[in-house]
């Protein structure tokens, strides 16, 4: 039974599971070694919490029975005793194998679970005492608006410990689990990559980059296309999971860093934030296509937006046959995943159900 939850890291993910933890009633240890991350805690939880009373989702009740259920840790030791350990420090290997060798010494019955989101989870744990109790709990940004939660299952983890897990996500925190292998990527990242990276072959000069997103959202119903999803993510960020991706699954032609990309980011075109990506930026609102970036793309490329929705469809729909079939995790939860990720009408297999046949 999972009543203390010890966060571990209090940065923009370890403060978002706390106040998931705690507004669903749960009592919160969080650990930073940064007394300034700590003490930025509480105002952040204060505001996350006054948002969640504005939205109606809490009453002024539960969100101070939320802050008040988030206690402060400074050191590890202060941990002991957690059913439930989230760590969510920063992406480093060896800094996460050294917080665990530590946190299973000192919290010998708990769970323990990394939100990492390009680590080997196996990895993670590799210092670890009795790491069958361990696994991945992966969180979307916020989490406490994102209902999907990948639950890794590394070839350690036991039966139980992910069981235990599941039940605690599903029940304790009311969001939708997805069961994926320790894999690269795990499902949304391995799965969503060709939105990112065929639709950089796919989309040539004579289509542009906004006709591109526009018969995505026109005609997928997704609300973004890959171009402006792009901008918004950061081109710099996105291209680093694309060529992290690239190397742990050897090097495929597929997932090859689209020079376009490469090239936008070396000029310092990184989307949104820097005022221009794929798109021109004034005070944070579009203003068309960065003709820099249309230069950038191939001569050739789809026949037209249908043509570049219908390949753009066609390489998510191979990526997920190629999940599943490799054993990651199922066509549902592949579906489910994609749709609560990225707000998706339908799914790669949904749409493979479809097939052309109903399009017009
Ligand atoms: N940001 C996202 O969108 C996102 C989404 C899913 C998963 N993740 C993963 O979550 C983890 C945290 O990411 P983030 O974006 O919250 O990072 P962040 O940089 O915002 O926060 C990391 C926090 O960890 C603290 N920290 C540093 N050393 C530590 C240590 N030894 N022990 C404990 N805490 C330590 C830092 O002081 C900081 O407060 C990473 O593994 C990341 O890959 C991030």
């Amino acid at each position: 039974m999972i009543r203390r939850v010890a966060v571990v890291g209090a940065g923009t993910m370890g403060a978002g599971i706390a106040q998931l933890c705690a507004q669903s009633g749960f009592s919160v240890k969080v650990h930073d070694p940064r007394p300034e991350a700590l003490a930025a805690l509480k105002a952040r939880l204060k505001k996350g919490l006054e948002t969640g009373v504005l939205k109606g989702k809490l009453t002024p009740r539960q969100a101070d029975a939320a802050l008040q259920a988030v206690s402060e840790a400074p050191a590890l030791a202060d941990l002991a005793g957690a059913d439930l350990v989230l760590e969510a420090a920063p992406e480093d290997l060896a800094l996460k194998q050294g917080l665990f060798a530590e946190l299973s010494e000192r919290c010998p019955d708990a769970l323990l679970a990394t939100n990492t989101s390009s680590l080997s989870v196996a990895a993670v744990f590799a210092r670890a005492r009795a790491p069958e109790r361990a696994l991945g709990v992966h969180f979307f940004n916020p989490p406490v608006a994102m209902r999907l939660v990948e639950m890794v299952r590394a070839p350690q983890t036991s039966p139980e410990a992910f069981s235990a897990a599941w039940d605690f996500v599903l029940s304790g925190l009311k969001r939708t689990p997805v069961d994926v292998k320790d894999v690269p990527g795990f499902i949304v990242n391995r799965a969503m990559r060709p939105y990112y990276v065929a639709s950089q072959r796919l989309a040539g000069r004579a289509l542009g980059v906004a006709a591109a997103d526009e018969a995505c959202r026109t005609l997928g119903g997704v609300p973004m296309g890959p171009f402006e999803l792009m901008d918004l993510i950061g081109l710099d960020v996105n291209l680093a999971i694309t060529k992290s991706l690239y190397a742990a699954l050897g090097r495929p032609e597929r997932f090859a860093p689209p020079a376009p990309q490469e090239a936008l980011v070396a000029r310092g075109a990184t989307g949104r934030k820097a005022g221009l990506g794929f798109y021109l930026y004034d005070r944070g609102r579009p203003v068309g296509e960065n003709p820099d970036a249309r230069e950038l793309l191939l001569e050739g490329g789809a026949a037209g937006g249908a043509a570049f929705w219908d390949s753009l469809r066609g390489a998510l729909v191979a990526e997920a046959e190629r999940v599943v079939s490799e054993g990651t995790a199922s066509a549902a939860d592949v579906d489910v995943a994609v749709k609560l990720a990225m707000n998706f009408p339908k799914g790669p297999f949904e749409w493979r159900r479809e097939g052309t046949a109903a399009r017009p």
